[in-house]
Parts: C-alpha cells; sequence; structure tokens
C-alpha cells in the first residue's frame, strides 16, 4: 500500500489526564524530524499555545468567537434562530490565516468550543466540522487536536474523520470507564485506529495492574509514559518541559509514541 498524505490525530481522554502535555510535546517531536504540524486547540480553556512554547502578545481569539469569520462564510450570524445556513462552508484557507506560528514552525489554531450546546448543529460547528474534515495533507503534514476533557466532544462528532485517537488514560478506575466511553463513541464515530495510552506510570506494578484492568474492559493499551518529576518541575519553573529537559523520561517515552505512530501509518508503503 502507498501512503500519499500525512495524517490527523486527536488527543482526548478525562480532565487532566495529560492530553495537552502529550499533544503539544507530539506536535514539537514531529516538527522536529521534518513533519509539517498543525495543532488545533479544541478546548473551551485552550492552553495548548504554552505547551508549544509560544508567547501570547495579544488573547486569543478563538475560530468559534470570529463572527464575523462565521457569518461571512456559513452565511448565518451565531446564535440566530431557525437560520438556513452552508454545511460545507469554505475553509482552505483558514489555518494559513488565523494561526500563530511556534518557535519550530508548528502552526498552531485555536478553535475552542460552540457554547451552543451537544450535538448542536449550528453556524460554528458546521465551520469547525468543515475545518477538521477538509484539511488537505500532504506526505510529511500531520495534524494533532488537542480535544476537550471528557465524551461531550464525541456528540458533536468533531473528531470525526481522524485517523487516529489517542485517549489518555492514567492509573485511575476513573480514567478507564471514561477510556471505554470514548471507545464506544469512537467506534459510532466510525474512527479506526484507537490507542489507549497510559500516563503518569509510577510503577510496573501499577502498569500491570491497569493494563489487567483495562484487558478486562476490553482495552488496549498501547504505550506508556511514566510519572516524570522534570513535568512537574518544568511546570514549576513556568517552562515547557521540551525546553526543560529533552533527555526526560516524559520526552522519550513521547518520542517513542511518535515513531509507532509513524510506523504505523507508513508501514508498507
Ligand atoms: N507524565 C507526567 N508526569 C508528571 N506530570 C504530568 C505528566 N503528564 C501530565 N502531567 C501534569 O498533569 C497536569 C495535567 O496535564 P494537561 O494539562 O496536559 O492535562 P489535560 O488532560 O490536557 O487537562 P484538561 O482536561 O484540563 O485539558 C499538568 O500539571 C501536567 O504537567
Ligand atoms: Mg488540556
Amino acid at each position: 500500500m502507498s501512503v500519499e498524505r500525512g495524517f490527523k490525530i486527536a488527543v482526548c481522554g478525562k480532565g487532566g489526564v495529560g492530553k495537552t502535555l502529550i499533544a503539544g510535546t507530539m506536535a514539537r517531536l514531529l516538527a522536529k524530524r521534518g513533519f509539517k504540524v498543525l495543532a488545533i486547540d479544541v478546548d473551551s480553556n485552550p492552553n495548548l499555545y504554552s505547551v508549544l512554547g509560544i508567547r501570547l502578545d495579544t488573547p486569543l481569539r478563538p475560530i468559534v468567537d470570529r463572527e464575523e469569520l462565521i457569518e461571512e462564510r456559513t452565511g448565518a450570524k451565531p446564535g440566530g434562530w431557525g437560520l438556513f445556513f452552508t454545511l460545507n462552508p469554505r475553509v482552505d484557507d483558514i489555518p494559513d490565516k488565523y494561526s500563530l506560528i511556534s518557535p519550530e514552525g508548528i502552526k498552531l489554531l485555536t478553535v475552542g468550543i460552540s457554547r451552543a450546546g451537544l450535538g448542536c448543529m449550528c453556524p460554528q460547528n458546521a465551520l469547525v466540522k468543515a475545518l477538521i474534515d477538509h484539511i488537505v495533507l500532504d506526505r510529511s503534514e500531520i495534524v494533532i487536536l488537542d480535544m476537550e476533557a471528557g465524551l461531550e466532544h464525541f456528540g458533536r462528532g468533531t473528531a470525526r474523520g481522524v485517523d487516529y485517537l489517542l485517549i489518555i488514560i492514567e492509573p485511575t478506575i476513573k480514567s478507564l470507564e471514561t477510556a471505554k466511553r470514548s471507545l464506544l463513541l469512537a467506534r459510532e464515530l466510525g474512527i479506526s485506529r484507537v490507542w489507549c495510552i497510559l500516563n503518569k506510570v509510577k510503577s510496573s506494578e501499577e502498569a500491570d495492574y491497569i493494563i489487567k484492568k483495562a484487558i478486562e474492559m476490553n482495552l488496549q493499551v498501547k504505550a506508556f509514559i511514566p510519572y516524570d518529576i522534570n513535568v512537574v518541575t518544568a511546570e514549576l519553573l513556568g517552562v515547557s518541559i521540551f525546553d526543560y529537559n529533552k533527555n526526560s523520561p516524559f520526552i522519550l517515552a513521547i518520542d517513542k509514541l511518535c515513531q509507532y505512530l509513524l510506523n504505523d501509518w507508513y508501514k508498507g508503503k
């Protein structure tokens, strides 16, 4: 099989499991390997920029809050009632026009979340869906979506059409339960490659216990990321782990995960 395009990854999971840190670090490591990376922040409290090492001069203005853009592209004012709007708005120029650029050249598009309720077919959602669906990737391009915590985004269908869904879990039964529900919802969206990644592992006994529980719940843990004190120190110093220590166990584990994904996607090319 020959793979003519790069791929899209969505990173999801329970609150606080490490989605943003993992998504942002993957973006930086893939950019370092020479890939063009578009990082998309799909959280109502967007903070992916800081993991990417971007300093803000002006406050972030997510796409869903750009009323003029939404109206121009969909033909409807956000929040209007009973409106007709185009479900297939033009989106191809949006990443270039509205992205911030990180020191490694990663494009960051802050999309945000429409406040208009679960599953809503509102102009904002139409624009966001079209945006994520219609990004055309060449062979060396990768898109990484940092999702909001929990399961609501499945109802909005934001991640429909991604090539990989990474469900981040931590060593708690609650995060496994969220992962299980995410897996079922991902299948409904037709996402075929769903990988569970166990983060914040403190010991092999802990990992073994969680893997056993995951197997009982039909979840397959594909990779581990250790709990790393370097991450904590970096955070206290106000720098990202990538800038603090590129040889830290966290960074090395994320680099291995990137290699694993690349091998999987480009295998048999
Ligand atoms: N492997 C790790 N070792 C140590 N600390 C970690 C590790 N992974 C994540 N953390 C810490 O856990 C906290 C949550 O991480 P992060 O913000 O990436 O999670 P999130 O899933 O994006 O959260 P939210 O649901 O709020 O978006 C942060 O303080 C982060 O530094
Ligand atoms: Mg986050």
